[in-house]
């Protein structure tokens, strides 16, 4: 193969296994579906081995359902906000499951999902905020417009649902879960019993280190009992946590007050959730500042000054050409790519069990271009 040019995602078949494992494990035991959220991860290539592990796929609208429904042998599921008339139709074509997010949103489409055979839900907002410090990722902060509050739930709509979905979490572990399911049964648990399925949503970090796997088993086991329902989760980062990398190069070094390095690839556009969370991504063979010798402020190539992916200290000076290598960069950072200041994208590769590296895609400048005019 000829010499990779940086920057590239390099996604790792051994890593994506592994909590591929860890998912299809928890399935089997708690004896749920495990779908793959795809805002999280649409590197399509890889659904055919994730279908040998998860049930199926979910959606945010027509784009993602369609590419769920051409390349993921499974189930299709899909959630929006607000769904358009106009799309339904085709819609129908890709998806199994409808979630719904309010009472007038199933009253306006329920007709033509059923006549479908379509399995329906609706989105609860279980008020029950369990995350401190991220606003945008709360879907149960104050003013919501995501899901359907108690006061805002009709219960003569029952009739038209198969399930309830919910998502309040967000890279969380069980107790968060366990909170929210009790916040949610106080409140909704009347409903429950004839219903067939209720969706838990994403959010939940199965695959990390510390994530207590056994309480997700009991209280997805638990619901399973109680309501002789079935049960979804939706994951999309616990997927492929860790199991993605960005590599990137240094074009230059500098010394402003503290030394610089400019890398080839950009917070703004490769990585922008390292300003919009905002949070510090994690660089193989750094520390901290000031914990090794060398300590560099990594900033990318355009002209936004706060262009900025973080403080790091090095063993030894940068160089131009030094290659560093972001970890954990499979999630959300891919989906989220975008060419501002005429950047380009980077490639994606794929690195299969035996270490072999291949291409799976490359841009350019009509990648570039083509949204433009
Ligand atoms: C409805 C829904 N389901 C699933 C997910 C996936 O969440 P995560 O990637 O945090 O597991 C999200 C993320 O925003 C979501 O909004």
């Amino acid at each position: 193969m000829e010499q990779l040019r940086t920057p590239y995602f390099l996604v790792d078949e051994a890593l994506l296994r592994r909590n591929l494992e860890i998912l299809k494990d928890v399935q089997e035991r708690a004896g749920c579906k495990i779908l793959l959220a795809q805002k999280a991860f649409s590197m399509f290539a890889c659904y055919p081995l994730i279908s040998e592990y998860l049930s199926g796929t979910t959606a945010s609208g027509l784009y993602e359902a369609r590419l769920g429904r051409e390349h993921f042998p499974g189930e299709v599921h899909v959630y929006s906000p607000a769904y358009r008339e106009e799309e339904f139709g085709e819609l129908l074509q890709y998806a199994d499951h409808f979630v719904f997010n309010s009472p007038r949103q199933l009253e306006k489409y329920a007709a033509r999902a059923r006549a479908a055979g379509k399995q329906m839900g609706l989105r609860i907002n279980p008020e029950c905020s369990t995350q401190e410090g991220h606003a945008i990722y709360d879907p149960c902060a104050p003013g919501s417009r995501l899901g359907t509050t108690l006061e805002n739930f009709r219960p003569e709509q029952l009739c038209l649902l198969d399930g309830l979905h919910f998502h309040t979490l967000c890279e969380q572990n069980s107790d968060d879960l366990e909170t929210t399911l009790r916040a949610f049964e106080e409140k909704f648990g009347p409903y429950l019993k004839g219903l067939k399925w209720l969706n838990l949503g994403g959010g939940h970090h199965i695959t990390r280190a510390d994530y207590d796997r056994e309480k997700l088993i009991s209280l997805v086991k638990g619901l399973r009992e109680r309501y002789g329902m079935e049960v979804y989760l939706e994951p999309g980062e616990a997927v492929v946590l860790n199991a993605g990398f960005l590599v990137t190069s240094v074009l230059e070094t500098l010394h402003n007050g503290m030394d610089i390095a400019i890398l080839d690839t950009s917070a703004a556009c490769h990585m922008p959730d390292v300003l919009e969370m905002p949070y510090r991504p994690p660089l193989k063979d750094s520390g901290q500042p000031g914990e090794k010798a060398c300590t560099y402020r990594l900033g990318g190539p355009t002209c936004l000054a706060g262009d900025i992916i973080g403080d790091y200290s090095f063993d030894r000076p940068l160089q131009e050409g030094d290659t560093l290598v972001f970890e954990d960069m499979a999630l959300y950072t891919m989906v989220k790519t975008n060419t501002f200041n005429g950047m380009p994208l980077p490639a994606i590769v794929w690195r299969n069990t035996a270490g072999e590296l291949s291409v799976v895609r490359q841009f350019g400048y009509q990648d570039f271009k083509e949204r433009l005019s």
